[in-house]
């Protein structure tokens, strides 16, 4: 189990008035839990099932529900004592409703539900995605981290979604743009399993494109000049023609890194490119970037330096908060509470994952 860890003793003295949340994730195949209070992360703990999954190449729905109910309890229990608070003291439970696996997302929800409801304490169904894009908001005890403000344009990146979003206020945007096929982290891990790389790829991709050259391949950039909207199936394509020919000619493992290098700046290039030309469009100055992907270093830097010489403001997610965790799906779930979103009684009760994801477009 790993955590990110704060003892709540330099917690901000202003902060202690606000709203204490516990936070449950466990769409995917992360089980996780976080105490957050008015934006400050008391504690973060994450459970990763990524080794369970990587002899599989991918997660397997059933195996992921499975071993989210074995490891929700500690997870929730770790959370509650890293943060030096017990149930009495929460104010809140906010946990992922959707989107992800729906027997995943069953876990979380339930153990939040019968915490909530034993506890008298309202209950704040939150969108995965929308979480992934409030991960900047998020600062620990004592340290002072500039947040974006609104409205932003936020690039939601990882294995499961590619989206960019205009997001008006916590939880409120609407879809400017998102991937017709597969997602940018799923091109990532699926040409990194092509190439023999772990499971998931994307961070394995990341370190050999360090080594590489960005050049070597001329990769497509695919739907580059239309819209907003993302295909990353093609890219994938090439990238295997490229793989397979440099196999036959017995070069692979020499240019392991040039192809690495070549995958991550066509992927990066298309993301940038879309996020930036949205904001421009939108007449909007600040962007966001957020999802496991966002931990990309090529990402990290060419979006803050393209963004900065358009004159905009650039947040990414620390790379702690970028991945599956509970922090951000609390630090929103606070938000959303303080605008009316919590459900008590028989609402609470009934409370569901959310089953459709209607795209409303700007
Ligand atoms: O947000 P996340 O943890 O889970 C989902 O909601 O999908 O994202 C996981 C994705 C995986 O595809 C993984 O390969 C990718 O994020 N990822 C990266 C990096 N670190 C994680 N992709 C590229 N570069 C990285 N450094
Ligand atoms: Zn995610």
């Amino acid at each position: 189990m790993s955590a990110v860890l704060a003892g709540n003793n330099s917690e901000d003295v202003a902060n202690v008035a606000a709203d204490l949340v516990l936070g449950i994730e466990s769409s995917c195949d992360e089980t996780a839990a976080a105490v957050v209070r008015g934006g400050v992360v008391l504690s973060s703990v994450i459970s990763s099932q990524v080794d369970i999954h990587a002899i599989y190449g991918g997660v397997v729905p059933e195996l992921a529900s499975r071993n989210h109910l074995m490891a929700i309890r500690g997870v929730v229990g770790e959370a509650l004592t890293s943060a030096g608070v017990g149930l009495a003291d929460l104010t809140a439970v906010a946990v992922t409703a959707g989107p992800g696996l729906a027997g995943c997302l069953l876990v979380g929800l339930e153990v939040g539900k019968g915490i909530a409801y034993a506890r008298g304490l309202p209950l704040v169904c939150v969108d995965h995605i929308k979480a992934h894009v409030f991960a900047p908001f998020l600062t620990e005890p004592g340290v002072v981290r500039e947040a974006p403000t609104y409205p932003y344009i936020a690039l939601a990146v990882s294995g499961g979604h590619t989206s960019i979003f205009e997001m008006s206020g916590p939880g409120e945007g609407v879809t400017l743009g998102a991937t017709i096929d597969d997602a940018a982290g799923e091109c990532f891990d699926k040409i990194a399993k092509l190439m023999g790389l772990p499971y998931p790829g994307g961070m394995h991709i990341d370190r050999l494109a360090a080594l590489g050259n960005p050049e070597a391949f001329d990769l497509p950039r695919p739907l580059q000049n239309r819209g907003l909207d993302f295909s990353f199936s093609g890219l994938k394509t090439a990238a295997r023609l490229v793989w397979e020919r440099l196999v036959k000619d017995g070069t692979e493992q020499a240019q392991q890194a040039d192809l690495a290098a070549s995958v991550q700046a066509a992927i990066v290039e298309v993301l940038v490119d879309k996020t930036l030309k949205a904001a421009r469009e939108r007449g909007i100055k600040t962007v966001v970037a957020a999802g496991g992907v966002a931990c990309n270093r090529g990402l990290r830097r060419h979006l803050s330096e393209r963004a900065k010489r358009q004159g905009m403001r650039c947040f990414i997610a620390e790379p702690r908060y970028c991945s599956d965790n509970a922090a951000m799906v609390a630090g929103l779930g606070a938000e959303m509470l303080k605008r009316g979103s919590g459900v008590t009684g028989k609402a609470l009760v009934e409370a569901d994952i959310f089953v459709t994801q209607r795209r409303k477009r700007a």
